[in-house]
Order: C-alpha cells, then sequence, then structure tokens
C-alpha cells in the first residue's frame, strides 16, 4: 500500500470528446494559458513520470520554464526541474534526444526486470535505472523507488497507456484535466486512462474540488473520494 505522505496527482489535456491525442499521436495542441497551468502544476512535483510512447513523440524533458517557479521550489530545497520518469518496455530511445542530454535534469528509466542490458547501456551514464519485479503492485515499487531518491509526490502526465494501473490501485490523489474546445473522434486515439477498463462495481469516483474557465477551455481538479472507490 502506498504510504499517506506520497501524493500521486496528474495533469493532461482533453479533448471534448475524451482524446489526449489523435489516432496518429498527433499533440491536440492546448492554448498557450494552459502551458502556463502545465508550469504551475509542475512546479509543485518532486518527478514527472510519462509514458515510452510520449516520450518518442515529445523528446522533450518535462521542465520547469518560468524563472518565478524556479525561485520556488529552491526556497523548498528542491531542484529546479522534477526528477524525469520514463515508463518503458522497450528501450528504444536516442541518447541523443532533448529528453536525455539537459544537464539540469535528472533521470530515471523505469523497466521491468529482464529488460535486456544491451538496449539500456547506452543510458547508464545518462539517466538511473530501476527495474521493477513484475506483478500488480509495480506502482508501488515505483513510488517506493522515487521515496529513496527523496522524492514526496509524483505528477503524471500521461499519456493513457500509464494510467490505468495507478487509477486502478487508488493510487491516484488528485486529477488535473484541461478540457479543449476540439473534437478529436477515432477508436485509435488514446484517452486519458486506458487499460482494460473498470466494471460498474469498480469505478473509481472524484470529487470536483476546482475548476475555472478560460476562453474556450475549462480547467477541473478533481480530488479522491471515499478512498476513491
Ligand atoms: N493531452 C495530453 O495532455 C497528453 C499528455 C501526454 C501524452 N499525450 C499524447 O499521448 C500519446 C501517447 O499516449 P499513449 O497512451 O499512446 O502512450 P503512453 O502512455 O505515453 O506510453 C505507453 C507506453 O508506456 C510503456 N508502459 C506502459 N505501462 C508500462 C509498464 N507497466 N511497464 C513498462 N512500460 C510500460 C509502454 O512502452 P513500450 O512501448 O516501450 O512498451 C507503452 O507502450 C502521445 O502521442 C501524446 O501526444 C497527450
Amino acid at each position: 500500500m502506498k504510504k499517506p505522505e506520497f501524493h500521486v496527482f496528474t495533469n493532461l489535456a482533453i479533448s471534448m470528446d475524451g482524446k489526449i491525442s489523435t489516432k496518429d499521436r498527433a499533440h491536440i495542441d492546448p492554448s498557450r494559458y494552459d502551458r502556463l497551468m502545465m508550469d504551475k502544476i509542475r512546479s509543485r512535483a518532486h518527478a514527472v513520470l510519462i509514458g515510452a510512447a510520449t516520450l518518442r513523440t515529445f523528446r522533450q524533458p518535462a521542465v520547469v520554464e518560468r524563472k518565478r517557479y524556479q525561485l520556488m521550489r529552491k526556497a523548498r530545497r528542491l531542484n529546479p526541474h522534477p526528477i524525469n520518469v520514463v515508463l518503458a518496455r522497450h528501450v528504444d530511445f536516442e541518447p541523443s534526444w532533448p529528453y536525455f542530454s539537459d544537464p539540469h535534469v535528472e533521470r530515471v528509466i523505469v523497466v521491468p526486470e529482464g529488460t535486456s542490458e544491451a538496449s539500456l547501456k547506452p543510458f547508464h551514464t545518462l539517466a538511473h535505472v530501476f527495474k521493477y519485479k513484475k506483478g500488480p503492485d509495480f506502482p508501488e515499487q515505483i513510488i517506493g523507488y522515487l521515496q529513496k531518491l527523496e522524492c514526496r509526490n509524483l505528477l503524471i502526465e500521461g499519456g493513457g497507456g500509464v494510467l490505468f494501473p495507478w487509477a486502478e490501485r487508488n493510487l491516484v490523489d488528485e486529477w488535473n484535466i484541461t478540457v479543449v474546445p476540439k473534437i478529436i473522434g477515432g477508436e485509435s486515439a488514446p484517452t486519458m486512462v486506458e487499460g482494460e477498463g473498470f466494471d460498474a462495481a469498480h469505478i473509481k469516483h472524484y470529487k470536483l474540488r476546482k475548476s475555472f474557465r478560460r476562453g474556450d477551455e475549462v480547467f477541473l481538479r478533481y480530488v479522491k473520494a471515499r478512498d476513491g472507490v
């Protein structure tokens, strides 16, 4: 079970029909204001986790861009940028991607045990490598590893291919969602939480903590209700 002092939160933009990207994994382009909100939410993060497909699309590290947020982090004895964590089964990345070359960012590659050492070798000087033991508790293993790196929270920025096990195990305390005024469509376009899905008895419940509108976008924050079940 997750220790109560560890906070897991998310931040994703979705279209009106609930898609986080197009069927060919193109970006859904939220507004500049959404980017500001992303920076603000990131500024609270000790670590930021993305899935391998998101890294393959963006190739960029998750950094806190604004100086004022970096200074706020400094006052809280945090590094300017959160630790960047990528979850992958296939380490087919390029060490030359900006994600791996920013000298101010600490990185962790999380893979299941048994992942080939040859594929990890080019990254040993660029990132920590955490191999989890295969099993349903792998999110708790990741939390335990991050706690050893002195993290007390984790921001999951998606994509949809990573969030299901965390939601299933009631580990997500807070969801930040930007609704963008677009329809994307497409059965193969990912949503915020993919995976096998819940049956009616196991649907997760949340309470609306905060909501506001800016232009045609709506910003929502939901928090766990009754332990999320
Ligand atoms: N709208 C938004 O806010 C937002 C945010 C983030 C991303 N996106 C979009 O979402 C798209 C990608 O989403 P996605 O759902 O296709 O993929 P994703 O969630 O970024 O990545 C899925 C991948 O994560 C790895 N993974 C998942 N569970 C794992 C586990 N238990 N152990 C090890 N590795 C695991 C696997 O990597 P392997 O492939 O190595 O097996 C899997 O293919 C991007 O193209 C991006 O445009 C949108």
